[in-house]
């Protein structure tokens, strides 16, 4: 769901530009576009040595406040592929569909609910297609094609477009249409699947939730904005299972808990979110709301909450014959749970994270820029920066301090040009701790650590150095 159109380009206050965060994302290896060398992939992005610790970070920090802290929540690893029925009791198959026109002059796809939110007009990826084409006949004239140096009013009428991406795996007569089988469209439809296994293997009791961060695959029509919209993503997807009695109840705990964890957990500035609330809902769902953060190109959605009723298990329920309903231990009810989920792309947040923390500092000698990531996120927590290159007792020194921590902390060895520059490639990578090795080191056993933000800088036995790390990172 994303209500804010294509080309909005709002500017956060003294935020960064998509441009400077795409520009960093390349030079310090956190995002490259995928398959580069060969003109890339529309859509798909590769993350970096540096993208794949944050990213993982993100994750990690994810699971442990949804599944490891919690008595109620369990894990998942579901399978990409399933079989194709799940697509179709879910409705994906009939419904996940975009609303699609194209430029007649230059043949540009178009999201037409984009287009249309663009010029102000309130349109919704749920809408009916006859209510999306009747909106863009009476908007006609105010819409253009977004394309540089087209600019074309002439656009076909909006036809829907289905988003599940198609794969040949298990099929060897090469027919997509008449065998299809899909790269899951969203990770939750294993979650469901999986309910009753997890169910009997567990001993979970409603309220519970059972959650999964995985890959889900969608063939966008529009996938711009670097990493905010591409057709291969992660989601990080929390389903809880309530009595149907508890759904609106649990819906409004599970909507704080969410906001919290951006900003607790997660650092992101609260000024920078905000909720919005879906008024057109899918037929099935009760309650919808997102989390905007605010992107370079506007506020966007981050993550969606959404209470979907007992929609998706009496589907899969009737679909597949299986009993999918929970019988309450204490009380003997028997129902089918209703479903509160809390959705979100690895990407985005990725993205979130490093818009809200990258900013240019003006110093005495020059500018550096600086990643001010919240320190259990940051890619790297250490640098290890021998003073010399050729001494070898310097170096020697310097080896043993980075084994000594790097089992424990993500360390970066750099001897590689002077320190002020080393110091600069750690601040835009967002490392919290540098550590120099010089000629006292070997003197007297201490160490200099410099700190990203305030860069000031503290003498401390090399032997307290792990405690050191272990209680900044607190
Ligand atoms: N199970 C519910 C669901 O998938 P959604 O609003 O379609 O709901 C949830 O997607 C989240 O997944 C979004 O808030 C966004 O963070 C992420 N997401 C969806 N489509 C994406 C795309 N094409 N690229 C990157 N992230 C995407």
């Amino acid at each position: 769901m994303n209500h804010v159109p294509e080309m909005v380009s709002e500017q956060p206050d003294n935020g960064p530009s998509l441009a400077e965060v795409v520009s960093l994302s390349k030079r310090a290896g956190f995002v490259y576009p995928s398959s580069e060398i060969y003109d890339g992939m529309a859509g798909v992005y590769d993350y970096g040595p540096r993208g794949v610790e944050l990213a993982n970070n993100i994750k990690a920090t994810w699971w442990n406040e949804i599944v490891r802290k919690r008595q109620d929540t369990v894990g998942l690893d579901a399978a990409i592929v399933m079989n194709p029925k799940v697509w179709e009791a879910s409705g994906h198959v009939a419904n996940f569909a975009d609303p699609l026109a194209e430029c007649r002059d230059c043949n540009t796809r178009v999201r037409v609910d984009h287009l249309l939110e663009a010029i102000g007009v309130i349109a919704d990826d749920k809408m009916e297609l006859s209510e999306i084409n009747s909106l863009f006949t009476d908007h006609k004239t105010e819409l253009k094609c977004p394309t540089p140096n087209c600019g074309s009013r002439d656009f076909t009428p909006a036809k829907q477009f289905n988003l599940l991406v198609a794969t040949n795996i298990g099929n060897f007569t090469g027919d997509l249409d008449k065998d299809p089988v899909w790269l899951r469209g969203e990770t939750c439809q294993g979650i469901y699947v999986d309910y009753k296994n997890v169910m009997n293997s567990s001993r979970v009791q409603t309220p519970f939730g059972i959650a999964q961060i995985g890959k889900a695959f969608r063939n966008e029509i529009t996938a711009r904005q670097f990493i905010f919209r591409t057709r291969e993503f992660e989601q990080m997807e929390n389903q809880r299972f309530v009595a149907p009695d508890k759904e609106m109840e649990e819906y409004e705990t599970l909507r704080q808990e969410r906001m919290d964890f951006f900003i607790k957990n997660i650092g992101l500035k609260p000024s920078n979110l905000q909720w919005f609330q879906h008024s057109k809902l899918a037929f099935y769902a009760n309650a919808a709301w997102d989390i905007e953060y605010r992107y370079p190109f506007g506020f966007s959605e981050l993550e969606g909450v959404h209470a979907r009723g007992d929609y998706d298990l009496t589907q899969h329920g009737n679909a597949s014959g299986s009993d999918l309903s929970y019988r309450d231990p204490h009380t003997g009810e028997k129902y089918t749970p209703h479903v509160i989920e809390s959705s979100c792309g690895v990407g985005r947040t990725v993205l979130a994270v490093l818009c809200d923390s990258l900013k240019t500092e003006q110093l005495e000698n020059g500018e550096r820029t600086l990643l001010q990531l919240k320190p259990s996120l940051a890619p790297i927590k250490v640098a290890v920066l021998p003073l010399a290159k050729n001494k070898s007792d310097i170096v020697e020194r310097s080896q043993r301090i980075f084994s000594a921590i790097s089992g424990e902390f993500a360390t970066e060895y750099d001897d590689n040009t002077n320190l002020g520059k080393r110091y600069r490639r750690q601040d835009e990578i967002g490392t919290p701790m540098c550590v120099t090795v010089d000629y006292d080191t070997l003197e007297d056993g201490t160490v200099t650590v410099r700190d990203r933000d305030t860069m000031k800088q503290v003498r401390i036995a090399d032997s307290q150095l792990e405690q050191f790390v272990r209680d900044a990172l607190k």
